[in-house]
């Protein structure tokens, strides 16, 4: 009986974990360099978080199942929800801020494809205490070193607000399923838009607002001043008549966010009113991340600043934060080539040539490896020549052949695979500095 994956999730050859594991490590070095600590949470969670989050539309997009006392769990789609249930249970007294980030794996019952998966893994963080435009650049800061680090270097930034949506279609007198439906539309870039809104009945001014302001986006550079200031003109233009002090703070906050990030030297962003990063928490600054090189899959990573917390039972408090697609970013990156080749298995193969070199052979590895080399020794009983095929196959650089002649005169026998040079070295000498 032969088995198959379960649809939507893969495998990891050796050489792809090598490439994961030194992603994780690039990203985890760049949190760490902001100050952030590693938490984790369990894969699985009550199903009721995430529905309390999200409303209970989202459990068709869950692995959703009964454990044996019958109780509603789920494996978790993100972590944002589950972190936060951590941090109104458990971290409430930590000092503020309180600056997490997690790695793990996510599960989503979506349709597979290149850059969707079922399971899929997400980086991210959790800036938890302020509030505010510091709190807002400083996440998408580190979002954009994380990135930065990897080398990526084909990828767009677009900021915008949810307060100005929000604030706008919020006044609609038209049911939530109505207005549900034009933040997906927005979310899409739909062009029907105008359309729908006429659907939901939205008087002429304020449809003209939300069409114009869904639409409105730019690339600036931070540091320049005037045309962030236009950015803002042009958008306080756009909302006309149905300017509220709540849509005036979420532009000027924005309009902050924008300065700051120049001074974590972030050179170029599109400021965008119109990301609505689904119909998720978000109740300030969104952001989303694109690698363009990845066709419909192109989103890399998304975040934002919400209110969670409250739902949760606990006191209001600030939180910011971020989600990266971990699978996408390393297809991004090995489009782009930037992805290091795999490292050897061993930087030594020891070949015992002849069974009573067998446990000289292994005692010798032992000691190579007391001094820090990585060395695999032949199991299979092979010669010198077939043991020298497979160490370069495997791309391992030295082999070491270690026969009756080399036990009786005390040495070892070194052959360079790429140069094929072959030396003879007293054993002793070798395995003190090999
Ligand atoms: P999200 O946008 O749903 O945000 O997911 C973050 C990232 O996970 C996406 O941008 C995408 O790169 C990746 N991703 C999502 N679904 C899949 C999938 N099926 N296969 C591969 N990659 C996928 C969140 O999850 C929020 N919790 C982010 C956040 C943190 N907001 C505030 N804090």
């Amino acid at each position: 009986m032969r088995f198959e994956r379960a649809r939507g999730t893969r495998d990891f050859r050796p050489e792809e974990m090598e490439k994961r594991r030194w992603l994780e490590g690039v990203f985890r070095g760049t949190f760490r360099r902001y100050g952030y600590r590693e938490v984790q949470t369990p894969t699985f969670e009550p199903l009721a978080l995430f529905e309390e989050k999200s409303g209970p539309g989202v459990v068709k997009e869950l692995y959703a199942f009964k454990d044996k006392a019958d109780r509603d769990l789920c494996l978790r789609p993100e972590l944002t929800a589950p972190v936060i249930r951590f941090y109104v249970n458990e971290l409430t007294h930590e000092p503020k801020p309180l600056k997490v980030f997690y790695f793990g794996p996510c599960y989503r019952y979506e349709e597979p494809q290149e850059g969707r998966y079922r399971e899929f893994w997400q980086f991210g963080l959790e800036l938890i205490g302020p509030e505010g435009p510091a709190a807002d650049a400083e996440a998408i800061a580190v979002a954009l070193a994380a990135l930065r680090a990897a080398g990526l270097r084909r990828f767009v930034l677009h900021v915008g607000h949810i307060g100005v949506l929000r604030a706008l279609v919020g006044s609609l007198d038209a049911p939530a399923e109505a207005k549900a439906d034009l933040y997906r539309r927005i979310d899409k870039d739909d062009p029907s838009l105008r359309d729908a809104l006429a659907a939901a009945g939205a008087p002429q001014p304020l449809g003209d607002a939300i069409a114009a302001i869904a639409g409105h986006r730019r690339v600036v550079k931070p540091a320049d001043a005037s045309a962030v200031r236009r950015f803002f003109d042009d958008a306080r233009a756009a909302v006309g008549r149905a300017m509220t002090p709540g849509i005036e703070a979420a532009l000027s906050g924005l309009a902050e966010t924008a300065r700051l990030l120049a001074a974590y030297g972030v050179e170029e962003v599109e400021l965008d009113l119109g990301v609505a990063r689904g119909l998720d928490y978000y109740t300030g600054m969104v952001f989303e991340l694109e690698a363009p090189d990845l066709g419909a899959q192109k989103q890399i990573g998304g975040g934002g600043a919400y209110t969670l917390a409250q739902l949760f039972g606990g006191e209001p408090v600030g939180t910011v934060g971020f989600g990266l697609g971990f699978d996408r970013i390393l297809l991004a990156l090995e489009k782009e080539g930037v992805v290091p080749p795999p490292a050897p298995p061993a930087e030594y193969y020891v070949v015992p040539v002849g069974e009573p070199a067998r446990a000289p052979a292994l005692h010798l590895a032992q000691r190579l490896r007391e001094v820090g080399a990585r060395v695999d020794v032949d199991l299979m009983g092979r010669g010198p020549g077939k043991a020298m095929q497979y160490a370069s196959k495997l791309g391992i650089p030295k082999v070491v052949l270690l026969g009756e002649k080399e036990l009786a005169a005390g040495t070892v026998t070194i052959k360079d695979m790429a140069s094929g040079e072959q030396r003879n070295v007293p054993a002793d000498e070798f395995t003190r500095a090999p």
